[in-house]
């Protein structure tokens, strides 16, 4: 009998720990930031590790999921106070992901040509009931299927109310034991709702309240921050940042601390190859000026942009987080110093900015190209063809533009904070792989605009740096190893 048991438990010890990611993006499913990088890419490196990860995600009306094979295997309803809401949770069997990918249908709800906004730029105005019906919907699956995992793994506020919903609200507390990882990818966004809109939540022992509240408010973040079994977020710089600079949630980073851990993101190694990559020209052979060069032909044609100045690229959401709102400012001021660069910048949102960056790109044509719009494959030819990229980030979780760069020979600049400055190391003419500007103020970042242009001139120092960012190491494996310790510590496997 001893014996049996003593197998049994060497089987269950062997057996893959299954997780359930519960998140609103997937690459290459439904994009709209690193978020989706994270959730498409992660899995597949914890599958080899000892995992077995299923993406959850909502069915969207969007390109990635036209034609594909959906193989219902659980539909049924439930209400949100009063409104009955249709639900039916699909495998898609032809993703070729990676991993397993189920989505959340939710007619009405999720059905929609964008994640959180329209195509028009215009956020949806019903995100709470969005969300909570996305989490419903994929609790319900859990606990009235047989498709319990050994974890939970919420991505941000619009998965956040799991735990809390787990843990006391009616119909769910047999999942009450289920242990719940959380992690924040940015914490600017938080999901609060007023406490007079606590009835789109399922039934709750009322003396719970406070697992729910921060400030006033229904907050997702903090609450799973608060009921979650271990929080993590993308870096550990902006663990510790959290914990001073967290829009009003200092003090519960530091009464949850025991609980909180930061693991730098990886990225996609293989979606990201400068040998393999199939929207660059010119592909990675070996030596990395010729490669640079031959992208950088490539993407300046048809532009008045001189090839043989230095090249400073912007990828990005338009948003006052990646410090978008100072490009323009940096880039006539750069104008006005006649320094000898160009700029080339990729990005949509805040409309000032995309107003100026059109102005500049039309004043002078010579020194500036901007493009308005987001597109994978010319942010895949500008980290290959840009020298360098600039990440002027008030905030930045982790960030991974900087690591595509690296990975494609481009030397970032960036803003010593949160993921940035784990992952950038200070260029010193011999090791490290970017530049970094302590404050963002003006003084700063030109300082390290000179010596981007001297490092352009010193050829040796250049082929130097951009191998020593080649050469770094960014892939998931380290990191996928300290998700997988986190696993084992939740489940005691
Ligand atoms: C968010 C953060 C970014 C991070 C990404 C993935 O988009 O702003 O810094 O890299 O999530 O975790």
């Amino acid at each position: 009998m001893l014996y049996l048991s003593t197998k049994y438990l060497l089987i269950m010890s062997d057996s893959p720990i299954r997780v359930h990611f519960v998140s609103m993006e997937c690459y290459p499913c439904a994009k709209v930031g690193g978020l989706a990088d994270v959730v498409g890419s992660l899995p597949k490196y914890l599958n080899d590790q000892g995992a077995e990860v299923t993406v959850f995600m909502p069915k969207y009306r969007m390109k990635w999921f036209e034609g594909k094979s959906f193989d219902y295997r659980h539909v049924s309803h439930f209400y949100l106070h009063h409104e009955r809401i249709d639900y039916g949770i699909a495998e898609v069997t032809d993703a070729n992901l990676g991993f397993r990918l189920m989505v959340i249908d939710i007619p009405g709800k999720m059905d929609r040509n964008g994640v959180y906004a329209g195509a028009d730029g215009h956020f949806f105005g019903d995100e709470i009931q969005r969300h909570l019906c996305f989490q419903r919907a994929y609790l319900n699956f859990i606990v009235l299927s047989e498709h319990t995992p050994d974890v939970v793994h919420c991505h941000d506020h619009h998965s956040g109310l799991i735990p809390f919903i787990m843990q006391n609200c009616d119909g769910y507390r047999n999942l009450a034991s289920l242990p719940v990882v959380f992690t924040i990818h940015n914490e600017r966004y938080q999901g609060v709702f007023p406490w007079t809109m606590h009835y789109l939540l399922p039934q709750f022992d009322s003396w719970k309240a406070g697992m729910l509240d921060w400030g006033n408010l229904i907050n997702p973040l903090a609450s799973a921050v608060k009921c979650a079994w271990k929080v993590t977020t993308v870096s550990p710089s902006y663990m510790e940042e959290l914990k001073y600079n967290s829009m009003g949630l200092e003090a519960l980073f530091h009464q949850e601390n025991h609980k909180c851990v930061g693991i730098l993101n990886g990225i996609d190694n293989e979606v990201w190859d400068p040998a393999t990559d199939p929207f660059l020209t010119s592909l990675y052979e070996g030596d990395v000026d010729d490669f640079k060069l031959k992208n950088k032909l490539a993407l300046l044609e048809g532009t008045q942009l001189d090839p043989e100045l230095p090249l400073v690229a912007f990828i990005g959401r338009f948003a006052g987080e990646k410090g978008a709102d100072l490009l323009p400012g940096i880039i006539e001021e750069s104008l006005r110093r006649e320094l000898p660069l160009n700029f080339v910048v990729l990005g949509t949102g805040d409309k000032w900015v995309e107003h100026q960056m059109g102005i500049l790109a039309y004043h002078r044509p010579d020194k500036v190209a901007a493009m308005i719009t987001y597109n994978e494959a010319v942010s895949h030819k500008i980290y290959a063809g840009t020298d360098f990229l600039l990440m002027p980030s008030r905030v930045e979780p982790c960030g991974l533009n900087q690591m595509y760069a690296m990975r494609y020979g481009t030397v970032p600049i960036v803003h010593n904070i949160g993921g940035l400055k784990d992952s950038v190391t200070y260029f010193d003419g011999d090791n490290g792989t970017g530049l970094k500007f302590n404050s963002l103020d003006f003084y700063h970042v030109f300082e390290e605009f000179q010596r981007a242009i001297y490092l352009h001139g010193a050829k040796k120092l250049l082929t130097t740096a951009r191998t020593n960012g080649m050469d770094a190491d960014f892939s998931w494996v380290k990191s996928a190893g300290q998700y997988m310790d986190i696993y084992r510590s939740v489940t005691g496997r």
